[in-house]
Formats: C-alpha cells, structure tokens, sequence
C-alpha cells in the first residue's frame, strides 16, 4: 500500500469485477448499437479504457475534459469545456464514464451542454457514488454505477489528489496529514 494511504476502500479485485458485470450490463443495453464511451477526463481515463476492454459490443472512444467554475457558481451549474468531444455525437448513443460522483454540479453542468449536441440517448455510468453529500433535491440519475462510498476523500484508479495517485491500481482514502 502507498505510504499516503490511509485504507484501502475498493481493491483491485472488487475494481475488476465491477467493471467487468458492468460491461455485461452495457452490452446487453447496446447489442446492435455502437455507442461512443464519453470519458470525462482526467480521473474517468482509467476506468473507461479498463470498461471499454472488458465490453463485447463495438464501441469507440471518445475524451473530454471539463471544469465547473466553483462553488460560488453552485446552483447555476456552468461548466467550461476544456477540451470538447472529437466525434459528433449527433444521433449516437452515449454514455458518459465518469470516475466519482460527488455534489455532481460538474456532472449536470456537462448533461445539459450535451443534450444541445443532440444524441440518440445520453446515459450516465460512474465508478463511485458518495453519498450523503446531495440532498435529494440535487441528486442526479447514474444508470450504471459501480459503488456507493461514504462522503471521503479517495484517491487511485484514476483519481486523484494534486494530480498523485492516480495510477495506484485500488481506490483508498488519502491520510488527512497529506492534505491539511
Ligand atoms: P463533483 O463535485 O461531482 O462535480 O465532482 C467533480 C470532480 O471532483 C470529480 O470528477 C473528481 O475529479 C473530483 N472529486 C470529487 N471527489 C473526489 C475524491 O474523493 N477524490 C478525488 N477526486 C474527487
Ligand atoms: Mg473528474
């Protein structure tokens, strides 16, 4: 284990069979379709590329790369778009692969600008769910989702804190000493 690392919260093992019963889901879904795997970067990179390999159906990949304006922007959910999709989505079925969901303001702010590129259908799968952070008022529909987490700071497969960890192959909650 990393020496930051408090606790691992998801191993390796339990990443990969998630990803993999995933993948069945959205191959059932999509049989005859090939839909495009949106991957928010930079933290959904890891998830996506492992998804996108465990699937049976066709599908092509694409990347984009958003930041919300912050919390005093909070309830008008704009996003800027650092990086747009390459492909066109018009008339595609896609899914987003987000790495964690967690006030989803960055989530919702992305949905809206992408249903102006009007897809065949838009869906929304994530790795990680925190809970107890959105009142239900601010919640946020994920039609594939891997885990429900507590409201904690987790860094590894793909997410990060200060751009370290990312490439640490389980999901573990960060000692407190490294970031205060
Ligand atoms: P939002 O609050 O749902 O808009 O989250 C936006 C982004 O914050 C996520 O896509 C992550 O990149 C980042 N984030 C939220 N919680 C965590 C965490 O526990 N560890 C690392 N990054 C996080
Ligand atoms: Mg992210």
């Amino acid at each position: 284990m990393h020496k930051d690392v408090e606790r691992i919260l998801l191993t390796k093992e339990q990443i990969s069979d998630k990803v993999e019963s995933i993948a069945k889901e959205i191959d059932k879904d999509y049989a005859g379709s090939v839909p495009i795997l949106l991957c928010i970067l930079n933290g959904g990179a890891v998830f996506a590329v492992d998804l996108m390999r465990q699937m049976q159906v066709d599908a092509e990949i694409d990347f984009m790369q958003v930041s919300s304006y912050g919390k005093g922007m909070r309830s008008r959910g704009e996003i800027t778009i650092l990086k747009d999709a390459y492909l066109d989505l018009k008339d595609r079925d896609v899914i987003i692969i987000e790495d964690i969901a967690d006030t989803c303001i960055t989530l919702k702010g992305l949905i809206k600008k992408l249903k102006e590129y009007r897809p065949k259908s838009l869906k929304l799968c994530v790795l990680i769910n925190k809970t107890g952070v959105r009142e239900p008022s601010e919640d946020i529909d994920i039609d594939y989702k891997g885990f429900d987490i507590p409201n904690v700071f987790v860094v590894g497969y793909g997410l990060d804190y200060a751009n370290k960890y990312r490439d640490l192959p389980y999901v573990g909650i960060l000692k407190p000493e490294v970031y205060s």
